[in-house]
C-alpha cells in the first residue's frame, strides 16, 4: 500500500505538467490569422521574383479569414499620441490674410488692409514640372478672379510686404462644351467623390480621425470594407490598381529613369477617362508636387489628365517653402475647400473628383489628427447642402503606416496591409430598388476579401447605372475564379482567396 501511494505521488505531478503543457500548446495554436511573413522589404522591390511561389500554392485554396484588430493593441498603442496643432492653427500666430478669394471666386481685401497695393500674376501648367506666368496686374477689392485657376499675389503697405498664392476652380470651357453634348437624360448621372489619405490603416484612421469616421458611419451611412487588403507597397501600387485595374508591371513602362518610358496618359487606361468620355467634369487633386504619386518615380502626364489638376498649384506652394500652411491657412483646409468648390461650380453637370492628400500623414503617424475636425466639418457641410444626395462618396487610404518600428510588430504588419476604405452610395440611388440591392451587397461584402482591383469594376458599375436599370444582375454572384476585379456592389463569393483577388502571399493578411 505504501508503495502504491508513493507511485501516485510521483505520477500526479507529471500528469499535471502534461495537462499544463497541452493547455499552453493549444492556446498558442488556436486557429487565428497566419502570421504575415515579411520576406522582402521595400529595398527588394522591383526584383521581380520574390520567392513567394511556394507560399502562394499554400494559400491558393485557403478561404480568407479576415483578421480582427484591436484599436488599442498593446503592441502598437505606445506609438500614438495627440499631435501638436499646426502653427497656423494657433490663434494669433499669423496675421489674418490681407487678400483672399470668396466662395464666388471674387478677390476680397481684409478690412485692415483695404489700402494695400496688390499685384497678381496668373500661372498655369506647361507640363508636370513647370508652370507659365502671365503679366503682372494690379488688383483691387471686388475684382473677379477669372483669368485662370492659379495666381501668385504680392501686396505692399507702408514698409510691409505680404505674399500668397490663390487657387480658384474657374469653370473649364472645354468641360462645359463636352457636357453640353450630353442628352438631357444623360446629365442625370451619379457623381463620384473620393477623398484619399496617404498611409492610414483602418485602425489608425479610426484613431486619428474619429469625428470623421463617426460622421461617415453614423450620418452618411458609409460602409467600411473590413476585408480590404493592399496588393503592393506604396502609393502608386495602391492607386494604379484603383484607377486602372492593373499593376504597374502589367502596364507599359512609365518609369522616369528609362528613356523608352511613356507618359502615363499615353498608356494607362485611367478610369477617369471613362468618365470624361461620358461627359463628366473631372478633377485629380494631390497636395504635393515633388512627391506626386505619378511623377516622383514615374514619368507623370504629358497632357493634363483631368479638367482640374492641383499639381500646378502645389509646384508653386513648394517653391515658396510653405509646409502645412500658407500664411494663416492650413493647406488641408484649402484642399478641402477647393474640393467643395469643384462640386458646387459644376452643380448641373456630372462630376468625378479624386482628391488625394499626403502632406500631413505621409511622414508622421500622429499629425493627421490635426485635421479631424476640419474633414468632419467639410463632409457635414457637403452633406447638408445636398451635394452628396446624388454622389457616391469614397473616403479611403492607400495603405497603412510604413514606419519601421511599427512594422516590426505583428499588428503593425497587418495594419500596413489593411488601409481604411469606406463607401457610401448616393442617397437618391439608395431609394431605388436597384440601389437597395447594391447597398445590401456592399454591406455583405464589407466582411469579405476585397482589394484595390475591385474599385474600378465598382466605379464602372456606377458609371453604367443609368443604362442598366435591371436589378437582377446586381443579384448575380460574381465568378472570383475567372475575374480578379469584382464589383463591391454585386455579390462576392465568401471563399474568395488572396490568389483570386490578385493579392500576393506577402501582402495577404488572411
Ligand atoms: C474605359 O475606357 C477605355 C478607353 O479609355 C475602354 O477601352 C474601356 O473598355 C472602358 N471600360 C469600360 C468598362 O467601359
Amino acid at each position: 500500500m505504501a508503495k502504491f501511494k508513493y507511485r501516485w505521488n510521483r505520477i500526479l505531478p507529471l500528469i499535471f505538467i502534461l495537462l499544463v503543457f497541452i493547455f499552453v500548446f493549444n492556446a498558442y495554436w488556436s486557429p487565428g490569422p497566419i502570421k504575415v511573413r515579411t520576406i522582402h522589404s521595400d529595398k527588394d522591390r522591383g526584383k521581380g521574383d520574390n520567392g513567394d511561389g511556394e507560399m502562394m500554392d499554400l494559400l491558393r485554396d485557403q478561404k480568407c479569414k479576415i483578421p480582427k484588430l484591436d484599436i488599442n493593441g498593446p503592441e502598437v498603442s505606445s506609438f500614438f499620441h495627440d499631435p501638436v496643432p499646426l502653427e497656423c492653427q494657433i490663434p494669433g500666430r499669423f496675421e489674418k490674410e490681407w487678400l483672399f478669394l470668396d466662395d464666388q471666386g471674387v478677390i476680397r481685401f481684409s478690412e485692415e488692409h483695404r489700402k494695400a497695393i496688390c499685384q497678381m500674376q496668373y500661372f498655369w501648367r506647361i507640363d508636370d514640372e513647370s508652370n507659365g506666368y502671365g503679366e503682372i496686374i494690379y488688383v483691387k477689392d471686388g475684382d473677379k478672379f477669372d483669368g485662370g485657376e492659379y495666381a501668385s499675389v504680392s501686396c505692399y503697405e507702408g514698409w510691409s510686404k505680404w505674399t500668397t498664392l490663390l487657387w480658384n476652380i474657374t469653370p473649364s470651357l472645354k468641360a462645359v462644351e463636352r457636357a453640353k453634348k450630353l442628352r438631357e437624360e444623360e446629365k442625370k448621372k451619379y457623381n463620384v467623390y473620393i477623398l484619399g489619405f496617404d498611409s492610414l490603416s483602418q485602425m489608425s484612421f479610426r484613431r486619428k480621425l474619429p469625428k470623421t469616421v463617426k460622421f461617415l458611419e453614423e450620418t452618411l451611412g458609409s460602409v467600411v470594407l473590413n476585408g480590404y487588403n493592399i496588393v503592393g507597397d506604396g502609393t502608386p501600387q495602391a492607386l494604379i490598381p484603383i484607377l486602372t485595374a492593373k499593376t504597374e508591371t502589367e502596364l507599359p513602362l512609365t518609369r522616369r529613369r528609362f528613356s523608352e518610358a511613356k507618359y502615363l496618359d499615353e498608356v494607362y487606361p485611367m478610369i477617369w477617362n471613362n468618365y470624361t468620355n461620358n461627359g463628366y467634369v473631372t478633377m485629380f487633386g494631390e497636395d504635393m508636387h515633388l512627391y506626386g504619386t505619378f511623377s516622383y518615380r514615374l514619368k507623370g502626364f504629358r497632357q493634363q489628365p483631368t479638367d482640374h489638376y492641383s499639381r500646378t498649384f502645389f509646384r508653386d506652394v513648394e517653391s515658396r517653402g510653405d509646409k502645412n500652411c500658407i500664411n494663416s491657412q492650413p493647406i488641408h483646409k484649402i484642399w478641402l475647400k477647393k474640393s467643395e468648390q469643384f462640386m458646387k461650380v459644376y452643380k448641373d453637370l456630372p462630376r468625378f473628383s479624386f482628391m488625394f492628400q499626403g502632406l500631413l500623414s505621409h511622414d508622421d503617424i500622429n499629425l493627421v489628427g490635426v485635421e479631424d475636425e476640419d474633414v468632419a466639418a467639410h463632409l457635414k457641410t457637403m452633406n447638408s447642402e445636398g451635394l452628396f444626395d446624388d454622389s457616391i462618396v469614397i473616403v479611403m487610404a492607400d495603405h497603412g503606416h510604413r514606419f519601421a518600428k511599427l512594422r516590426e510588430t505583428h499588428q503593425g504588419q497587418l495594419e500596413e496591409r489593411m488601409p481604411f476604405f469606406s463607401i457610401s452610395l448616393p442617397k437618391q440611388l439608395k431609394m431605388t430598388e436597384k440601389g437597395k440591392v447594391m447597398e445590401k451587397n456592399l454591406r455583405e461584402n464589407a466582411e469579405k476579401l476585397t482589394s484595390p482591383f475591385d474599385i474600378p469594376a465598382s466605379l464602372i458599375d456606377i458609371l453604367n447605372l443609368p443604362d442598366d436599370s435591371e436589378e437582377k444582375d446586381s443579384n448575380q454572384m460574381q465568378d472570383a475564379s475567372h475575374q480578379r476585379s469584382l464589383s463591391v456592389f454585386r455579390p462576392i463569393p465568401e471563399d474568395r482567396t488572396c490568389a483570386q483577388a490578385g493579392i500576393e502571399a506577402h501582402w495577404c493578411t488572411c
